[in-house]
């Protein structure tokens, strides 16, 4: 990628660097590629809030989960640092291509964002939140009832087809469906733990020099293109008014419009929002194991009481989840981290998963509490914390600075949509397949290793609840959940034998899959 490292200070300058493990490069490739959220978490404890790891041959990686170091890399000036996102997840460069917002350094980045940015703001905003129920309403109509299914890919769906409605407008048709089935059975292969894992391992080439994913890949570019170059030549239609139309109809500042290549780059990155998805099924997930939380959320929703507890279910989902669990920026000067002068050339590595589990702004870490998000709250992350408040850095699913996600308003949004729909339609029980839900690795995030299975029956409406003469708003545990107790007990959804931990201050033993021999191992708590 070419940084400059000045002799003076170059990354390979160990005693420059943060402590770190002395094991082989290898092993600490390995350790990451398995259980990267463990490890990570292994590491802090051992080596402190600025730690080195040798991933990859070459650069180090300095990981940093101190608030104040993690916000500095973020906001420094933006021609200090270069994207590391590619170097994060091998997966980004061979899936969005080098064109993508998301891998470009400035001034580029900079003018691909604002490209991008209206779309994700103000009045658009509200068109897409009916826009996002609506999608979540169709969708939960057709999931099977009284029969256990998956329930992560039923959210893909949703946030699949949102994420495209939102960028194409318009989605009917044999095209839109075409490019909807190819992506599909792109995303699928691309799921695939194993091959995930590799990917970790060895870095991009893996990917690139597939044979398969080239066969799959190249006809979803060709679809995108398509559909680029058709719209262009047919000029704007209302009925086509989305991001992409945003995105066709904008010039940079010499008056440049983006090339083809560049938009099929942006809408691959787009399409490819793997996090929405993810961090519904953990929400589900979560819900399901605290039987008193999922009553309170329901009375919330369906007694028409506001949205302040469905907000904090989504903010503890983002904190004990964190659907990106690290970001990447490559120094191009030196910096002060953690009390160190990081060499200019380093990747240093802000990791959001480790700031949200510090046990000094979130007490319990790894419990599922969104009532530390009410503003009631003696838990509220920072309340009388002095300088360590979730605004500073503290809370950051997100990230922060100008590579802030473009969706951090939309991805909040389409979750309260379709938390709100599912409770509205269905009651949930959790699949009784066993087994702990094992995060493992998704194409950009980590999803419940199970999938999360779920069993669900509809939910009369309030009309028919009324007919029955049952009142019935009230909301109850969901089937199959067995109470408080659950949720520190030692089992999984449906009571299957889970790996567990003792969580020191409660002395019980709850579902923490950080200790078991999952793919990624992490730890997401009780
Ligand atoms: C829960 C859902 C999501 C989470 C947790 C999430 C998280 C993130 C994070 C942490 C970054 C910053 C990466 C960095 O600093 O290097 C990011 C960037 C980005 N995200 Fe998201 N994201 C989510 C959903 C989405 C969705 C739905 C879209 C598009 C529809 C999207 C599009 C982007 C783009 C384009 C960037 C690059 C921004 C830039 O570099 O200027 N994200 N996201």
């Amino acid at each position: 990628m070419g940084y400059r490292t000045p002799s003076s200070t170059r990354a390979d300058d160990a005693g420059a660097l943060p402590p770190g493990p002395r094991m082989p490069q290898p092993l600490q490739a390995l350790g990451w590629a398995l259980r990267p959220l463990p490890f990570m978490e292994k590491c802090r404890r051992r080596y402190g809030d600025a730690f080195t790891l040798r991933v990859r041959r070459g650069r180090p990686w300095v990981f940093l989960s101190d608030p104040a170091d993690v916000g500095k890399v973020l906001t420094i000036s933006p021609e200090l640092v270069r994207a590391g996102a590619g170097e994060a997840n091998p997966l980004l460069v061979p899936l969005l291509g080098q064109r993508s917002v998301m891998l470009l350094d400035e001034p580029e980045h900079m003018a691909h964002r604002r490209f991008m940015l209206p779309a994700f703001h103000g009045a658009r905003m509200r068109g897409y939140g009916e826009m996002m129920a609506q999608v979540a309403r169709e969708q939960i109509a057709s999931w099977p009832v009284g029969e256990p299914f998956a329930l992560w890919p039923r959210m893909q769906a949703i946030s699949n087809e949102v994420v495209m409605r939102a960028t194409f407008g318009s989605t009917e048709g044999p095209r839109m469906d075409n490019l909807r089935a190819l992506l599909q059975r792109l995303t699928d292969w691309l799921n695939d733990s194993s091959r995930l894992t590799l990917l970790a391992t060895f870095g991009s080439q893996v990917l690139s020099r597939n044979r398969r994913f080239r066969e799959l890949m190249a006809p979803v570019e060709a679809a995108l293109l398509e559909e680029v170059r058709r719209r262009r030549a047919a000029g704007p239609r209302p009925e086509d008014e989305g991001i992409l139309s945003m995105l066709e109809q904008a010039y940079d500042e010499s008056g440049r419009p983006m090339t083809d290549q560049e938009l099929r780059d942006e809408l691959i990155t787009l399409l490819s929002d793997g996090p929405t998805a993810t961090s519904l099924s953990w929400t589900f997930e979560r819900l399901l194991r605290h039987p008193e939380k999922m009553a309170r959320l329901q009375a919330e929703v369906l007694g028409g009481e506001g949205e302040e507890y469905t907000e904090a279910v989504v903010k503890e989902i983002l904190r004990l989840v964190p659907a990106v669990p690290v970001v990447m920026r490559g120094l191009v000067e030196p910096m002060e981290l953690g009390g160190h002068t990081i060499p200019a050339g380093t990747l240093v590595a802000p990791a959001i998963y480790l700031v949200h589990h510090r046990e000094d702004i979130y007490p319990r870490p790894f419990a599922f509490m969104p009532e530390r998000f009410l503003a009631s709250s003696a838990h509220r992350p920072g309340a009388g914390k002095g300088e360590r408040t979730a605004e500073n850095y503290a809370w950051l699913p997100f990230g922060s600075g100008v590579r802030r996600c473009v969706a951090a308003t939309f991805a909040p949004l389409e979750m309260r949509h379709v938390i709100r729909a599912v409770i509205e339609q269905v009651e949930l029980a959790a699949a009784p397949t066993g087994g702990v839900q094992r995060p493992t690795r998704s194409s950009v995030s980590f999803a419940p290793g199970d999938e999360a299975p779920v069993v669900v029956r509809r939910r009369r409406s309030p009309e028919e609840r009324r007919r029955s003469g049952t009142g019935g708003d009230q909301p109850r545990p969901p089937a199959g959940a067995s109470g408080p107790g659950k949720e520190e007990g030692a089992s999984g959804p449906g009571g299957g034998g889970a790996s567990v931990r003792s969580e020191g201050d409660t002395g019980t033993r709850a579902p923490h899959v950080g200790q078991t021999s999952s793919p990624a191992g992490a730890a997401v708590g009780d």
